[in-house]
């Protein structure tokens, strides 16, 4: 009896030890044998944005673990949270002090587990945001680094001899203004910084940095995390010799001379470095998010590496550049769509200004919203939903140089007005601060906010979040939407874009009117085998089109409608 107790108490001792080290949930596979990320909606949660627990005006952990069931009603299957690490803050969180513990304004380390177990709870993964590429200037590898040219981790950061005196070794340049090169009057040289200067680039060819980092990897996944969506990927290596970028005509936003970022931007070398990374990943069958910028679609494929041993999601950053056309819409999904991979739709975050300001004209907003929805959930592929995308929230851009708080406005006001308008806090209800705090919100919300949040939308069957809603509840229950291939219809249509989701257990038909004006499209479907199939809708909006033998749907502007087919 006294052994068996003695077991219980050591059990028992054994669970609260083992807590934080828990395994990372594992990547569970549909019926199919698919991983669990193919189908799911991942939400990105700014935290600084997203819930404020302790009044202090800027979101935090405990924040977001308060609203895990508004999640779980949306269907989200995981949140991507960007950084939450200890940080100056210079970047927001894009400069990081220390990789593996939790920012003070966020949390704790305790905080954290507790987000991670209630949303197991509620079936929601926990994604982090890596910061591969630099660190913030505070972090102690950097400050070991620059305390002289003999230090331990001088060779972890890039260090050169300027050309001349006050010369930079080359011209490159940050992408946030400047020069790419700072000046260290202790030691007499200039380190190379992509983005702002306090956050210093890595150097990814010292095998000591590759190993630090890939255990930053193993510390998280061992706390429950199911992946990462990787910062800056492009940027990890430069040219070793440093040679100039070939110069362009012309000035960019901040007046600088326009360059080819030839020599420090995609080098090859950043594929051994994601194979590395997918290789940890998958000892916890993690997935990997890239922050991928291409500039078409033969780039894109080549994140997932050559065998598929890169990144399993490398986001389609293009379709947020995009303008509202069904051609080109049509053409671009065409090519992602019969690319190499899993394709990864993305309609804007927290770099790019709103979906719904991006393409509002002023009539229609709501309606385009909708439409938008109806568009990336339900293409094949898994979607990234910035959070505030589901209820419509707008950029709410700052109107005065005093009011920027990201310093890349600072520095490029007013050509360049930062990203502040895009990173307002989450709308929850229709009171003073929306609901997001009890303080004073790190950045003004907009006017909208009163009719654009959480509780009024629930209540209105017709508002952005029930579409949202209900369209991501289609992902889930239509086999066409999980399955189904790609058929794209209607080709010649310049306004309405068109498509099926044909799978062996369900087939769903998908109609956008990419247009401002009302439109109608017929459709027939012999081509595709179903001759006099029928349809029921599954969603609609903006539209009239009846249950019955398929033929056509009148859509109003930007009308959208989603209906199972069958024969
Ligand atoms: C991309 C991030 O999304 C952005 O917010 C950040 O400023 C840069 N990388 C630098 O980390």
């Amino acid at each position: 009896m006294k052994l068996h107790r003695n077991l219980l108490v050591l059990a028992m001792l054994l669970a609260l030890v083992c807590a934080p080290c828990a395994p990372a949930q594992k990547a569970s596979a549909d019926l199919n044998g698919h991983a669990w990320w193919r189908h799911a909606v991942i939400y990105e949660v700014y935290p600084r944005s997203f819930a404020d627990s302790n009044g202090d005006g800027v979101g935090d952990l405990n924040g977001i673990t308060s609203k895990l069931d508004y999640l779980q009603a949306l269907g989200v299957d995981a949140i991507w949270i960007t950084p939450c690490f200890p940080s100056p803050q210079v970047d927001f969180g894009y400069d990081v002090s220390d990789y593996v513990n939790i920012d003070p304004m966020y949390g704790t380390l305790a905080d954290f587990d507790r987000l991670v177990a209630e949303a197991k709870k509620q079936n929601i993964r926990v994604i982090l945001d890596f910061v591969v590429n630099h660190t913030s200037d505070q972090h102690p590898w950097f400050l070991d680094s620059k305390s002289s040219r003999t230090s331990a981790h001088r060779d972890w950061y890039i260090w050169r001899d300027g050309k001349g005196p006050g010369q930079p070794p080359n011209n490159w340049l940050s992408t946030f203004g400047l020069s790419a090169w700072k000046y260290d009057p202790t030691t007499k040289q200039y380190y190379y910084h992509y983005f702002y200067p306090e956050q210093p680039d890595l150097n990814w060819r010292n095998p000591q940095v590759e190993k630090a980092m890939f255990d930053v990897t193993r510390f998280w996944y061992r706390r429950g995390v199911a992946g990462f969506r990787l910062d800056a990927v492009d940027t990890l290596f430069e040219d070793p010799n440093l040679t100039d970028n070939p110069v362009l005509p012309g000035t960019d936003k901040f007046g600088r001379p326009k360059m080819l970022e030839k020599y420090n931007k995609k080098l090859p070398e950043m594929h051994t470095t994601l194979q590395g990374l997918r290789k940890v990943a998958d000892e916890y069958d993690a997935v990997l998010i890239g922050e991928t910028w291409t500039s078409n679609v033969a780039q894109l494929e080549e994140y997932y590496g050559a065998n598929g041993n890169e990144l399993q999601l490398p986001m389609d950053l293009m379709l947020t550049e995009l303008p509202l056309s069904a051609n080109t819409l049509r053409e671009h999904i065409q090519a992602v769509n019969a690319a190499r991979g899993w394709p990864t739709y993305v309609i804007t975050n927290h770099d790019i200004r709103r979906s719904y300001s991006r393409y509002a004209d002023g009539v229609h907003n709501d309606d385009i919203a909708k439409m938008m929805a109806g568009l990336y959930l339900t293409l094949r592929g898994t979607a990234i939903m910035y959070y505030g995308e589901e209820i419509g929230m707008e950029n709410n851009d700052p109107k005065r140089k005093e009011d920027v708080k990201d310093p890349e406005g600072i520095l490029g006001w007013p050509k360049e007005i930062g990203r502040d308008g895009e990173r307002t806090p989450m709308q929850w209800n229709g009171s003073v601060n929306a609901g997001f705090t009890t303080g004073k919100p790190w950045l003004p919300l907009p006017e909208s906010a009163k009719t654009h949040n959480v509780e009024a939308e629930s209540k209105n069957p017709n508002s952005v979040l029930s579409f949202y809603k209900r369209v991501i509840d289609l992902r889930k229950t239509e086999p066409g939407l999980l399955e189904g291939e790609y058929i794209s219809l209607n080709e010649a249509d310049p306004n309405v874009l068109s498509y099926l989701r044909k799978g062996k257990d369900g087939t769903v038909l998908v109609v956008l009117n990419v247009s401002g004006k009302a439109q109608s499209a017929s459709f027939e479907l012999s081509k595709q085998g179903m001759a006099g199939a029928k349809v029921t809708a599954l969603a609609q909006n903006a539209v009239s089109a009846p249950d019955g033998v398929l033929k056509d749907v009148k859509l109003e502007p930007y009308g959208v409608y989603i209906g199972r087919v069958s024969q």
